[in-house]
């Protein structure tokens, strides 16, 4: 990974980090229980991937970082009340998360499904209030989608079902229970930084980076899902800032369990380069996306 990439990765998340930051705070009668709760979890040391796709894909359809900075911070905000809940006792019962103990762990259970509530109703607040209406309501649109019952939350409930499931697993379920639970949100994002860089330009984004974005997103938040599988057999909690080697004891459905760990690195590999392969029509304006798989490929954390 280029020394240029990896500083413009840090460059993009300490912007994020700095607009989450000042988004929250512009919220005003917040129970202070509850902002805490959620500037614990929101503001905690963290990748900020999400964001920075929108970014990317903002300043591939020509906006600059402003116009895209409320849809990255929603994305965040929905991405981070996935992981309070997705760490509750009735979920992966996790307590480590982001480098500290979990919401529940240090709030309780419910105050941190609260804070989940507030954080996924905020983001949808936040675009609203900081987009012209057609851009607004395309990126509301684009978000429950990703975050919705046929996405992310769909995928949460697939995840635990097969816990506890007696039928055949197969690929095939992993690949429905990743590309739900993972990768509908990462998909969201590219689309959410596209019309964020539209404005008001009802014609919408241009088809062809749209069509690339897709097909990228897709393989993103696979090859995504499968290194963060692999990070629970092989990584440390130092370096992830969560407990590993759980998914095993839980029963969960993942590539290492169902494939090993090196049939695993190989679907990674490939699925990495069939995203290449979309960002192709791209040309140069693909070069970041490129690099941002090959941070995930090599990722340790
Ligand atoms: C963890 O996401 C949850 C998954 C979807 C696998 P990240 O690995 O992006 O976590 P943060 O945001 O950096 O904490
Ligand atoms: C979580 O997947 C996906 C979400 C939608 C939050 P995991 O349960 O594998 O995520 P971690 O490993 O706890 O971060
Ligand atoms: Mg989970
Ligand atoms: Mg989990
Ligand atoms: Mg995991």
């Amino acid at each position: 990974l280029s020394d240029d990439f990896r500083h413009y990765l840090q460059a993009k998340q300490d912007l994020v980090d700095e607009s989450l930051e000042r988004i929250f705070h512009a919220q005003t009668g917040v129970p202070a229980s509850l902002a805490e709760a959620i500037r614990y979890s929101l503001l905690a040391s963290a990748k900020r991937l999400r964001p920075i796709l929108v970014l990317m894909a903002n300043e591939a359809g020509g906006g600059n970082d402003g116009k895209a900075m409320p849809a990255a911070c929603a994305v965040e905000m929905v991405h981070t009340y996935s992981l309070i809940h997705d760490d509750l006792p009735a979920m992966d019962d996790d307590d480590l998360r982001r480098g500290q103990p979990t919401c529940h762990k240090k709030f309780g259970d419910a105050l941190a499904i609260l804070a989940g509530d507030a954080l996924l109703t905020l983001a949808f607040q936040v675009l609203s209030e900081k987009y012209p209406p057609a851009t607004a309501a395309a990126c509301c649109r684009e978000l429950a989608r990703g975050a919705g019952a046929a996405g992310m939350v769909g995928g949460q409930v697939e995840d635990l079902a097969w816990e506890k499931a007696t039928a055949q697993r197969t690929a095939q379920a992993l690949e429905n229970i990743h590309a739900l639970k993972t990768g509908a949100l990462f998909h969201a994002c590219l689309r959410l930084g596209a019309y964020a860089a539209q404005g008001e330009n009802l014609a919408g984004p241009d088809p062809v980076l749209l069509g690339s974005l897709d097909g990228y997103g897709r393989c993103f938040g696979l090859v995504f899902q499968i290194t963060d599988d692999l990070l629970d057999v092989e990584g440390n909690a130092a370096d992830t800032g969560k407990r590993v080697q759980k998914d095993a004891g839980r029963g969960k459905l993942t590539y290492p369990a169902l494939l090993g760990v090196a049939e695993s690195r190989r679907r990674a590999q490939l699925l990495a380069e069939e995203a290449f392969g979309h960002l192709r029509p791209l040309k140069e304006r693909g070069e970041r996306f490129a690099q941002l798989l090959r941070f995930v490929l090599e990722r340790d954390r």
